[in-house]
């Protein structure tokens, strides 16, 4: 008799700490899909002038969890927020960024190309937008938000690295207090990383990838990487289920980037993405938002 409770005791316990395994591996699962970080690319830049002060404004708003600010080099040396090597496509000058002093990119128009090109969205205030250094940027959103910076045309750019580090620790975004997804450093230039990696071992780095093909990636690679990033982005419509799934059984963050239509956004979720870049941070928020429903209605 003793036996038969001891048994039954024993199997209650088993089948319930079993079902609240079954329970935790679900809830974990659902709540990683809630978990997706929300990468403002280039701020809310499908609503306002990318790399502008209210592009990055909107972006917060929106839900975004990280600023991406793309980086260029003037010629006297301050870093501004800028994607191309050129002035000519979001500005009203023209040539190299390289070739302008601070004080000549500042007199540039960085807003009405976007009034121009896109009327929907178009704002009179977009109008006469200056280009903002990284030093403006980190003044203007503090050291409570959460910055993803990507050193653009590094070899273009000597002490670019040492330039970005020197500015984040004057604005106390570097440091043992900081905590560790604070700011992610992106490249596609390996050197880049390797170099900050070198410079500071504990920086959060993203390696970027460009594939015109169906993404592959070998262990080796990965193992490369692994060196000094914590993490690789790459273009979403090259990937598959099987990419990512390796990616992170490496032990990786995977942030593919740009991800535009809520219908992509949702298939990279379910797919294991840890998060992603977007023009549209209230899209990706929404679909955030439903994200992980579905398992939750299994489980009632
Ligand atoms: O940094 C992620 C993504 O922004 C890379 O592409 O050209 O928009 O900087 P790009
Ligand atoms: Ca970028």
């Amino acid at each position: 008799m003793k036996k038969a409770i001891i048994l039954t005791l024993g199997l209650i316990l088993f089948i319930s700490s079993g079902m609240t395994n079954a329970v935790f591996a679900d809830d974990n699962d659902s709540d990683d899909k809630k978990n997706i970080l929300n990468v403002a690319h280039r701020g809310a830049s499908g609503h306002a002038p990318e790399h502008t002060l209210p592009s990055y404004a909107l972006g917060e708003k929106m839900g975004g969890d990280y600023i991406e600010i793309d980086l260029q080099m003037t010629k006297d040396g301050h870093l501004i927020a800028m994607h191309d090597e050129t002035l000519d496509r979001t500005t009203n000058g023209q040539g190299l960024v390289k070739d302008h002093t601070l004080a000549q990119i500042k007199e540039l128009d960085a807003g009405s190309w976007f009034n121009e090109k896109y009327p929907e969205y178009a704002k009179p205030e977009y109008e006469g937008l200056q280009v903002p250094t990284l030093d403006e940027v980190l003044k203007e959103f503090g050291p409570e938000a959460q910055y993803y910076i990507e050193t653009k045309s590094p070899e273009v750019y000597p002490g670019m690295e040492e330039k970005l580090l020197e500015t984040l620790e004057k604005h106390g975004l570097i440091g043992e207090e900081v905590p560790s997804d604070q700011v992610l450093i992106q490249s596609f230039s390996p050197a880049s990383l390797q170099k900050l990696h070198n410079l500071n071992p504990d920086l959060s780095l993203v390696q970027l990838l460009w594939y015109t093909n169906p993404a592959t990636i070998t262990n080796a690679e990965l193992e490369t990487y692994k060196q000094y990033a914590m993490g690789l982005g790459m273009n979403h419509s090259q990937i598959d289920q099987t990419y990512v799934e390796k990616v992170r059984s490496h032990g990786f963050e995977i942030h593919p980037y740009t991800v535009n239509e809520k219908e992509d956004m949702k298939k990279l979720i379910d797919w294991g993405v840890t998060g992603m870049f977007t023009n549209f941070p209230d899209r990706l928020e929404e679909v955030i938002a439903t994200s992980g429903e579905d398992d939750d209605k299994e489980e009632e």
